[in-house]
């Protein structure tokens, strides 16, 4: 073990799916010798999670955050910190995702469901940031991952809110970066395209064929191959890199 500490939002494993990318995460990083702390808005998912690290044989726990209410965010982190004494890491997996609402167009979405988005995805990251920041700054180290989304750089007419909300975590991870870089903490997003996950299993098959085929790859990634990239930037191997966005999105195909 290394003795740090890293705790994944959104991470939970809920029943009659497959586990998504915060797991996947979990898993890599508990593989690379951290302490890994799986949250989702609910224990019992993120109970389900960590069991599963631990009869792998990993240090992991499990805890309840609902990244949406800032005072929460602030309780737990200060409870985890309680109980741990550190977090280096921290990944913001949580969303709203099509698993939520389906494909819906932005007419569609009441301002209560637009508000709801954004409170998730968009404010989610930002309280779960918060509460971690003057720890890290303290400690005068750490790393910060968003989990953003191609959405955020192409247009989609059925996913606008979300859309909305990755983009703007582009700039929250640049921003931030600038703002704590010279306190020695790093913050990175990554971008998915199309993953296997019980997000994408929900899309009507004609239009996954058809985001698969504009893809340079021809497929779909494993969640695992989007969580090397979290690895690989959460690393001392990416100590030089802050501030940046990376597309794991399989390539675009040519038109021709
Ligand atoms: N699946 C894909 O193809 C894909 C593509 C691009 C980006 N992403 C992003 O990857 C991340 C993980 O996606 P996934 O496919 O595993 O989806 P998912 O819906 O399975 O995971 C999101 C998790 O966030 C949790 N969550 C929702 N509201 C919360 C709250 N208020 N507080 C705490 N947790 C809350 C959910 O319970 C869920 O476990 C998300 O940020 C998603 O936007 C996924």
């Amino acid at each position: 073990m290394t003795g740090t500490v890293a705790v994944i939002t959104g991470a939970g494993w809920w029943d009659n799916h497959p586990p998504g990318l915060g797991f996947a995460i979990a898993k890599q990083l508990a593989e690379d010798g951290h302490k890994v702390i799986v949250q989702d808005r609910e224990l019992a998912p993120a109970e389900r999670s960590a069991n599963s690290l631990r009869e792998l044989g990993f240090e992991a726990s499990a805890q309840a955050m609902d990244v949406a209410d800032a005072g929460h965010c602030t309780r737990q982190i200060e409870a985890l910190l309680a109980a741990h004494g550190r977090i280096d890491i921290l990944v913001n997996a949580a969303a709203l995702t099509l698993a939520r609402w389906g494909l819906r167009r932005f007419h569609e979405i009441t301002p209560d469901e637009c508000d709801q988005e954004i409170a998730v995805t968009l404010k989610g990251a930002l309280n779960a940031t918060r509460a971690v920041l003057p720890h890290m700054l303290e400690r005068g180290s750490g790393n910060i991952i968003m989990i953003s989304s191609i959405m955020a750089f192409e247009p989609s007419a059925r996913m606008t809110i979300y859309g909305i909300c990755k983009a703007a975590l582009v700039n929250f991870t640049a921003s931030l970066a600038a703002e704590v870089g010279p306190r020695g903490i790093r913050v990175n997003c990554v971008c998915p395209g199309s993953m296997k996950t019980r997000v994408t299993a929900s899309m009507p098959k004609p239009l996954m064929e058809a985001f698969v085929e504009s893809t340079a790859l021809g497929r779909m990634a494993d969640a695992a191959e989007v969580a090397n990239v979290v690895r690989f930037l959460v690393s001392d191997a990416a100590a030089y890199v802050t501030g940046q966005s990376i597309r794991v999105d399989g390539g675009k195909a040519g038109i021709f």
